[in-house]
C-alpha cells in the first residue's frame, strides 16, 4: 500500500523507519520529512498544513492512508477536510477529528471534557477579557505555585509556573489583554499546582476499542538534573519503573476507559494516538494534559518497544477492527538522548556540518534525525533538536550508556546533550 506521512521531526524519522519494515509499506512519501526519513521513503516538498496540496499529492499518487504526525494539520481540522471530499473520504487518516483534536487545542475544552468524564485532574478555572476580575480573585484564593495556561496551542511555552500572586495577576493580565501568546492565551486556564512525578501513557484507538503503548518518562529541561529552560524534551526513557502493574490499572480505569467511553458518548470521531500527560501524585495518577498525537521524542523509544507491524495496525484503526489486533511490547528496555544545536532552546544556529554519523553501530542503536537537512553528500544541522539516538539495553542505565557513547562518536559545531537521562533510574 502506497503511505503518506506528514511531518518532519524525530518523531516522523522513528514513524517512517518502523511503517517501513512493514510487509504491507509498498511505497512511503513523507511530506516534508528531513534527511534521516530520506532513508526510509521519498521525501515530497509539501508542508503539514497545505491541506490542498496533500489533496492533490494523495490523488496523484493513488495514497491508502495517511498518517499524521504533528498536532498543527489535526487541530487545523486534516481529518474533516478529508471526509468532507467524495475522493478522499475513504482514504483513513490516522489523527482525531478537529473536534477532537481540541483535547489538545484548548486546554479549557480539555479540562471541561475532564469534568465531565470524572477524569482527575487538577482543580482549575478559566478566564477571559470578560471575567478577568474574576481571574485576579481566583489567584488570590490559590496556594502558590500558581499554574497559567494559555489556552491554545503555544508551541510548549504557554504554560507558566509562578510563585507569587502579584506576579500570577500580572502574568494573567499579560496573557489577556497583551495577547502574550498570541490568540492562545485570549483564554487562560489557571490550575491547582500538583506536586508529583511525571509520565506519559500513549493509547492508540479505532474510536470503539484502545491499545495501550508503552510508557514513557521524558527530561525538559535544557540542563542536567533537571536545571535550566524547557524544551521540546531533551531525552527520554521506556519502561518508567514506578509506572508498575498497580498504576497501570489505575490509569487504564480512572482514565483511559473513561476517556475512550467520554468521546464516544460526546460524539467526537477520534482514530488515532492520544497522549495522556500525567502526574504522579501520592501514588494516584492526575492528566496533566491531553496531546492529539504521540511525543516526539517519545515516539522515539515507543516505537521500538513496539513489535507488531505499525501498519497492520493503522490499518485495523482505519478499518475500526482494532480489537483483534495484540499488541506485543518488547521487554528492552529503550532510552533516547537528543543531540541539539548550542544555544537552544533559545537562539542557535543551523546549517553546521554533522560528522561520524556513519560510524555508528547499528546493532542496538537507531539514530534518528530531528532537525537535519541533506545538502549534496553533507548532512547538515537544521533545527534545535538535531538528533534522537535511541539505544535498547536490558535496562534504562545500559540503553542510555550506549545512546551517550554513539554520540561521543558524532560531532557538529556546537553539539550538547544531556548525559544525565533517566538519572533517577540508574
Ligand atoms: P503542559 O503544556 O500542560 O504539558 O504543561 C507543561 C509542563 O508544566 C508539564 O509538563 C508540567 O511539568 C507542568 N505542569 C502543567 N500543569 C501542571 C500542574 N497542574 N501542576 C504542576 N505542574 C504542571
Ligand atoms: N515531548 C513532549 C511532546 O511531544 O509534547
Amino acid at each position: 500500500m502506497k503511505i503518506l506521512l506528514l511531518g518532519s521531526g524525530g518523531r516522523e524519522h522513528a514513524f517512517a523507519w518502523k511503517i517501513s519494515q512493514s510487509e504491507l509499506c509498498e511505497t512511503l512519501f513523507i511530506a516534508p520529512g528531513n534527511a534521516g526519513t530520506s532513508q526510509h521513503g521519498k521525501n515530497v516538498a509539501i508542508g503539514v498544513n497545505d491541506f490542498e496540496a496533500i489533496e492533490e499529492f494523495v490523488l496523484a499518487n493513488s495514497i491508502e492512508l495517511v498518517v499524521v504526525g504533528p498536532e498543527d494539520p489535526l487541530v487545523n481540522g486534516i481529518y474533516d477536510y478529508f471526509m468532507a471530499k467524495e475522493e478522499l473520504k475513504n482514504v483513513p487518516v490516522i489523527g482525531p477529528s478537529k473536534v477532537g483534536a481540541q483535547l489538545e487545542g484548548s486546554k479549557a475544552f480539555a479540562k471541561q471534557f475532564m469534568v465531565r468524564h470524572g477524569i482527575p485532574t487538577a482543580a482549575y478555572g478559566e478566564f477571559t477579557i470578560e471575567n478577568l476580575e474574576e481571574g485576579f480573585d481566583f489567584i488570590d484564593e490559590q496556594t502558590t505555585p500558581i499554574v497559567l495556561k494559555a489556552d491554545g496551542l503555544a508551541a510548549g511555552k504557554g504554560v507558566l509556573i509562578i510563585n507569587e500572586h502579584g506576579e500570577a495577576k500580572d502574568s494573567l493580565r499579560e496573557m489577556i489583554e497583551e495577547s502574550k501568546f498570541g490568540k492562545a492565551s485570549a483564554k487562560v486556564v489557571i490550575e491547582e499546582f500538583l506536586k508529583g512525578i511525571e509520565f506519559s501513557v500513549f493509547v492508540l484507538t479505532d474510536g470503539e476499542n484502545y491499545k495501550i503503548l508503552p510508557e514513557a518518562k521524558d527530561y525538559k529541561r535544557i540542563g542536567e538534573g533537571d536545571k535550566g529552560l524547557n524544551t521540546g524534551g531533551m531525552g527520554c526513557v521506556s519502561p518508567v519503573p514506578f509506572v508498575d502493574r498497580l498504576m497501570m490499572k489505575k490509569v487504564e480505569e480512572r482514565v483511559i476507559i473513561p476517556t475512550i467511553e467520554g468521546l464516544k458518548k460526546d460524539n467526537i470521531v477520534y482514530k488515532g494516538f492520544l497522549y495522556i500527560g500525567f502526574m504522579c501524585v501520592d501514588g494516584e495518577p492526575f492528566v496533566i494534559e491531553y496531546n492529539c498525537r504521540m511525543g516526539d521524542p517519545e515516539t522515539e523509544i515507543v516505537l521500538p518497544r513496539i513489535k507488531n507491524d505499525l501498519v497492520e495496525l493503522l490499518v485495523a484503526v482505519g478499518n475500526g477492527t482494532l480489537k483483534e489486533e495484540e499488541i506485543e511490547i518488547d521487554e528492552r528496555a529503550c532510552a533516547t538522548v537528543i543531540v541539539a544545536s548550542g544555544g537552544y532552546p533559545e537562539d542557535y544556529d543551523k546549517g553546521k556540518e554533522i560528522f561520524g554519523l556513519s560510524s555508528v553501530n547499528r546493532l542496538e542503536t537507531i539514530v534518528f534525525h530531528a532537525g537535519t537537512k541533506q545538502v549534496g553528500e553533507k548532512i547538515l544541522t537544521n533545527g534545535g533538536r538535531v538528533l534522537a539516538v535511541s539505544s535498547y539495553g536490558k535496562d534504562i542505565h545500559e540503553a542510555v550508556a550506549k545512546s551517550n557513547a554513539v554520540i561521543e562518536k558524532i560531532d557538529f559545531e556546537g553539539k550538547y546533550y544531556r548525559k544525565d537521562i533517566g538519572y533517577e533510574f540508574r
